[in-house]
């Protein structure tokens, strides 16, 4: 692949005459000098700004034949150097969409911006317009009224059609297949709410998908919008309600009857924004708290329960209601948030390892008349939960997420908005039975893995994941890793050559190949 230099921030193609497995590589190459050296765009973290389609791709192993479909990736990817220091730059770059490919044992990958109407606007201007992360009174007067969202976080897959989330805004519709952007999704011009997760829920039975969308009501506002959008894609309710404060809900869940909203201790204040402060701050002194409804109730019968002062969980990996009708809630959490940038604007410095990082079951209980909530630890830290898909809000007995290996021999490659990758793949056993991992040597990194569901009966499928290989301060390889998700300790059955540089991914999605045949 030929790289272009000196080429800021224009967009161009690129012929491949003698690579016939190589088309379309369009190169969007802002000079690597005009990004700071810092953590946000050095090393893993370094801007890439390729567009492209690499066919028929190395294969080592054997792809499963039951691999058949797309594998959605979002990865933010700044189009163009800040204009200002930010660090929460970290989550403002531009939304790309990758797809990995997989037919007839064969792989590919693709790789676009989505067409926000901030890249559009930003691509026109040939510069960054917008200042510092979710704040809009940081950005220059060209952006004013437009739309700020990256769509960087979430590809969700739901009703036939591909959105590409990120909570500061609406989803963007993107076409599966060309990956083409069709533009800000509004579920038919019915979502009221300016804002949405990138963490919907998809009831494996109903195929309804819960969404939620937080500052509902405009910058710091306490409004939280819950909608519902049926397995045909039209949004059939929304209701808005206020949550005890304005909070970062990255994430929230669903049981087979109940909705979860999960309050965590970092805060947004209007007088700070207008001041050009950063959007988010952690208070160690503010209690959690977890709000329940029924799934299809009236936010009049919303309550709160009360949660640990100071915690913090971005994601959670399932939610279900025993046999004895208590809420058993599952999340990775921290004592507190775990972004630097976040810790560093609220006076907080608490290394990793101080930060009680664990795996926490919350049992919350509706018919005591408490509000308490009571945790039991049930695994080591780590993040990046996955179940199957057929398990959402239900009892499970299993689940994966990454975490560190307690015994890496070296650091860990620094990357993402951490700063440090992880290094180990678990399968975690709710039955009491032992934990299963898959090491990384060393200088290696997991990505968000996703999983694919088996149709043999007592198979757990297959997990799939991007790893990185650091070989230089600036040089890193890239393999897609396909590994027998009830079995991860055997290491990968498939690699996957991918022969050019990625950024780190943020959440992922698998869309199996009928689905795709069946998009709308
Ligand atoms: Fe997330």
């Amino acid at each position: 692949m030929q790289l272009l230099t000196g080429m800021a921030n224009k967009s161009c193609t690129v012929g491949h005459a003698d690579a016939n497995n190589i088309t379309n590589v369009s190169l969007l190459e802002s000079e690597v000098t005009e990004f700071p050296q810092t953590p946000e765009y050095f090393g893993l973290n370094r801007p890439i700004g390729a567009e492209y389609d690499l066919n028929d791709l190395h294969v080592v192993g054997t792809i499963p034949v039951e691999v058949e479909g797309s594998f959605f990736r979002a990865v933010p990817d700044p189009a163009f150097a800040p204009f200002m220091e930010d660090g929460g730059a970290i989550l403002s770059g531009d939304g790309m969409i990758s797809a990995i490919r997989f037919a007839a044992g064969k792989a590919s990958i693709s790789m676009r911006y989505v067409q926000t109407e901030r890249h559009k606007a930003e691509m026109a201007a040939g510069e960054a317009l917008f200042g510092k992360y979710r704040n809009p009174f940081t950005d220059m007067p060209a952006a004013d009224g437009l739309d700020r969202t990256v769509a960087n976080t979430t590809p969700i897959w739901h009703a036939g059609r591909l959105l590409l989330a990120k909570e500061d805004g609406r989803p963007y519709r993107v076409d599966p297949k060309t990956l083409e952007t069709i533009g800000s999704h509004d579920f038919g011009g019915k979502l009221q709410s300016p804002t949405s997760t990138a963490h919907a829920r998809i009831d494996p039975m109903t195929g309804e998908m819960f969404m939620f969308g937080y500052e509902a009501g405009g910058l710091a506002s306490t409004k939280i919008a819950y909608f519902i959008v049926d397995k045909d894609g039209n949004l059939t309710r929304e209701q808005w309600f206020d949550a005890p404060y304005c909070a970062m809900m990255h994430d929230f869940t669903i049981t087979e009857n109940y909705v979860l909203f999960p309050v965590y201790p970092t805060t947004a204040d209007l007088d700070r924004l207008k001041a050009g402060g950063d959007h988010w701050v952690h208070h160690m002194d503010l209690e959690s708290w977890v709000g329940v409804m029924p799934r299809y109730g009236d936010v009049s019968e919303l309550r709160w329960f009360k949660g640990p002062k100071g915690v913090f969980c971005y994601h959670m990996m399932n939610a279900h209601e025993d046999v004895d009708g208590l809420i058993q809630f599952d999340q990775c959490l921290s004592s507190v948030n775990a972004f630097p940038f976040i810790q560093r604007a609220s006076g907080l410095s608490i290394p990793p390892w101080e930060a009680d990082n664990r795996f926490a079951r919350w049992t919350i209980n509706l018919t005591d008349g408490s509000d308490s909530i009571i945790e039991t630890v049930v695994g080591p830290p780590g993040d990046f939960p996955v179940i199957p898909a057929s398990k959402q809000g239900r009892p499970f007995d299993y689940g994966w997420m990454l975490t560190m290996n307690p015994e890496m021999q070296g650091p860990p490659v620094l990357g993402g908005p951490v700063g440090a990758m992880f290094n180990m793949l678990m399968r975690l056993n709710f039955l009491g039975n032992p934990p299963q991992s898959l090491a990384l040597p060393p200088a290696h990194s997991f990505n968000e893995p996703v999983h694919v569901p088996s149709a043999t009966d007592g198979h757990e499928g297959w997990l799939i994941s991007v790893v990185d290989h650091q070989t230089g301060p600036e040089e890193f390889e890239h393999e897609c890793w396909i590994i027998e998700a009830g079995n991860v300790g055997v290491g990968a059955v498939a690699k996957i050559v991918i022969p050019q540089r990625l950024r780190p991914q943020v959440h992922g999605w698998w869309v199996n190949s009928e689905q795709l045949a069946n998009a709308v």
